[in-house]
């Protein structure tokens, strides 16, 4: 395990996602991964008891954050990085493939002109391949698609974020029936990701954990390779791709789905208030 970083998990039961903060030992300076912003459907209140979990521990650990990094559009999920980067400033970062996904949403959720699918409402849109800095340590930002079009991986040190394209060993990976989801570029992505060294740590975003195994979410590129559920060495793409859509074809549209991404394709503002200056989301029937 590097000495040279330091990450610490936040676990949201209510929505199964792990957050994180990866900080380089040597600066403070810190990245925050995949923050939530807590919200209850059914009275349509939002709240930040999570995000503020990780703000208290930021401040607590004298932190300094330069990124609030997304992995990806949530549909599980509306994402804390606004409401964290008022609190503790860094760039709110994606992948450039957003503008994709931005325009597939826009399109569905109909929003207001003045929505521009261009990733003008992040901070910074990563290529395939770009690499950054988190105080002295360098990351790199790897295109991942399959799940949406604009799914990012970022490796950091010896320790790989990866978002929802593996979940942990015995889960297996994520679906890849939204819009925009392929099963076989999820495939091709994952193989990248398993490609890397062994010894690579390897962090998911959600765990669904079987009867009586504890939530978790640290694994390794050398045991995924070994066990994954799905895509362990040995497996075609033929065979995964045949897995994953029979197993799609049994997956329940994700509950806060609607919600998440007209407000995560907005970089986890929300909508535009109206003149009585309360925010609407959009619910659109019988279109997706
Ligand atoms: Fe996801």
């Amino acid at each position: 395990m590097s000495t040279r970083t330091t990450i610490e998990s936040f676990f949201d039961p209510a929505t199964w996602t792990v957050s994180y903060v990866v900080s380089d030992n040597a600066t403070g300076c810190a990245a925050v991964i995949d923050p939530v912003l807590d919200f209850d459907f059914k009275s349509g209140r939002t709240g930040t008891r999570s995000a503020d979990a990780i703000a208290a521990y930021v401040q607590a650990q004298g932190l300094s954050v330069q990124w609030i990094l997304e992995t990806h559009a949530h549909a599980d999920h509306l994402s804390g990085a606004r409401h964290l980067q008022q609190r503790l400033g860094g760039k709110v970062a994606i992948g450039e493939r957003i503008r994709e996904v931005q325009a597939t949403f826009k399109k569905l959720y109909n929003l207001e002109r003045e929505f521009l699918p261009d990733g003008s409402q992040f901070d910074h849109l990563f290529k395939d391949g770009e690499t950054f800095r988190i105080g002295e340590v360098e990351a790199t930002a790897l295109l991942v698609p399959g799940h949406t079009p604009a799914d990012m991986a970022y490796r950091v040190d010896d320790a790989v974020f990866v978002g929802d394209t593996l979940f942990m060993p015995d889960v297996g990976t994520a679906r890849a029936d939204f819009p925009g989801g392929d099963a076989h570029t999820l495939y091709r992505s994952i193989r990248r990701l398993l490609a890397l060294p062994a010894a690579t740590r390897m962090f998911v975003c959600h765990d669904y954990p079987p009867k009586g195994r504890e939530a978790a979410w640290e694994t390794t590129v050398a045991e995924q390779r070994a066990k994954n559920l799905h895509v362990h060495d040995g497996v075609s793409e033929d065979e995964f791709v045949a897995l994953r859509q029979a197993r799609d074809a049994t997956l329940e549209v994700p509950t806060l789905i609607l919600p998440s991404i007209q407000v995560n394709v907005r970089a986890g503002r929300l909508p535009p208030p109206d003149d009585n200056g309360v925010a609407y989301l959009r619910i659109p029937l019988n279109a997706l």
